[in-house]
């Protein structure tokens, strides 16, 4: 089979190095790719909102499938268009996709479903925003309601401080994604990421993670898309499992379907772990990344089988084979962000961090040129490691950092911290 993967980051290059494994794949592409893609595939330069582009090179090159790895072109409805072309993909169809693409699509549901989440209310106005602000509780989470790249999430600590975020989502702070906002009470316990795969009816439960937002070792400074991951997390026991499954995910799936608009792909819950049981925070409607990196280092069997039966409704069929171990991934991110940083940097040492025993470099925002590597990206690395314990898992991986040559780079000391603080 021919099969193609949309996306240029390091969940991508995950996903193309477990798929090269398939040895039903003929040729793994991947469009646009990156530095490290070029390894397991071949980068096609197609950008993965060009609709018409991806349309054609799928019809030219006899694409079987196509596995969808951000949220932009689901949102566009990429899977659709693929469909009326008699082509399968993995990802939800767009009409599905706005389970990520509008918070407040999202609040509405579980609302309506009685699915566990914050206390809201939607907005199209300032002054309605701010009326409404007026009767709650501070520290409270302001949303732009559509994408912003992770973005559009603001906690206000102080009544002025919502008032002006409210004012400054309505003066195009986030761009059209702000046009509605959500407003969302704060929730406080620990978060975990949960993934589940599901063809629109059936669900099979993949794994856990954690994921580290804040550029800063301590969870400090400005939410970036993640600056290291590990799985599994030891917040979500079997009970909490059992309990996010049964509030959460089957109602979620079961109420798509009844709306018309069944979810098939990877549904991505994260979650607030809360005194009274997990609560949602978001979906989102593909992999997360870095989280993709650990789940696929912990992956045993063959990935592309598992994607195919979610998009055909065949997924009782299908069962995982995981690793027992822990995996962790430490992003490397170029000085400076998630603000302004320096692109054309060159990468050294990634030979060294690869040959290391249980390690893996993941590329993002890297491109190869003349056999050298480039940073052209925010987030530029992901150097994956696995190991019998989260810590085993993170000294290595932090083995692998050390192996890179990269000054201009920079990363986290402490991805883990709160797995291993658990167990000491
Ligand atoms: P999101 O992009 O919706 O995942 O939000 C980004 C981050 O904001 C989350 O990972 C949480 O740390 C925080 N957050 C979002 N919503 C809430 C909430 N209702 N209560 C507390 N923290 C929240
Ligand atoms: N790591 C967070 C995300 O992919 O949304």
């Amino acid at each position: 089979m021919n099969i193609l993967v949309i996306g240029s980051g390091g969940r991508e290059h995950a996903l193309c190095w477990s798929l090269k494994k398939s040895p039903l794949i003929d040729t793994l592409y991947c469009a646009p790719g990156n530095g490290g893609i070029e390894d397991v595939a071949t980068c096609v330069p197609i950008k993965v909102d060009d609709i018409p582009a991806i349309l054609e090179f799928c019809q030219s090159e006899k694409i079987d499938f196509v596995v969808v790895g951000p949220e932009v072109p689901l949102v566009l409805g990429l899977v659709d268009a693929l469909e009326n072309l008699g082509i399968k993909s993995f990802g939800p169809r767009a009409g599905a996709a706005v389970l990520e693409g509008s918070k407040g699509f999202m609040k509405d549901l579980c609302r309506d479903y009685n699915i566990p989440t914050a206390t809201y209310g939607r907005f199209r106005t300032a002054d309605e925003a701010k009326a409404y602000l007026m009767g709650q509780q501070m520290p409270i989470v302001i949303k732009a309601d559509g994408l912003a790249a992770g973005k559009g999430v603001i906690i206000a600590e102080t009544l002025d401080q919502a008032k002006a975020t409210v004012d400054d989502i309505f003066t195009g702070l986030f761009g059209d994604a702000g046009a509605e906002i959500v407003i969302e009470e704060f929730m406080t316990g620990e978060e975990a990421s949960f993934f589940v795969l599901s063809d629109g009816e059936n669900i099979l439960p993949l794994a856990t993670a954690q994921d580290h937002k804040a550029v800063g070792d301590g969870d400090t400074g400005p939410n970036t898309g993640g600056m290291g991951a590990y799985s599994p997390a030891p917040v979500m026991t079997t009970e909490m499992i059992a309990l996010t499954m049964d509030r959460i995910i089957a109602p979620t799936v079961a109420a798509m379907k009844d709306r018309g608009v069944p979810f098939t792909g990877v549904l991505y819950a994260g979650l607030m772990i809360t005194a009274e049981g997990p609560k949602l925070i978001e979906y989102n409607v593909r992999f997360g990344d870095p989280e993709c990196q650990v789940l696929c280092a912990l992956l045993k069997s063959d990935l592309l089988p598992a994607l195919m039966a979610t998009a055909t409704g065949t997924l009782p069929d299908i069962s995982l084979d995981w690793s027992p171990d822990s995996a962790l991934t430490v992003v490397m991110a170029a000085d400076g962000y998630p603000g302004p940083y320096e692109k054309n940097t060159v990468i050294g040492g990634l030979d060294q961090a690869n040959e290391l025993e249980d390690v893996i470099v993941f590329h993002a925002g890297t491109i190869r040129k003349d056999n050298r590597v480039f940073a052209t990206g925010g987030r530029v690395l992901g150097i994956t490691a696995t190991g019998k314990t989260v810590k085993q898992a993170q000294e290595k991986a932090y083995s692998g950092v050390k192996a890179i040559e990269w000054p201009q780079g920079f990363c986290r000391s402490d991805i883990g911290w709160r797995a291993i603080d658990r167990i000491v």
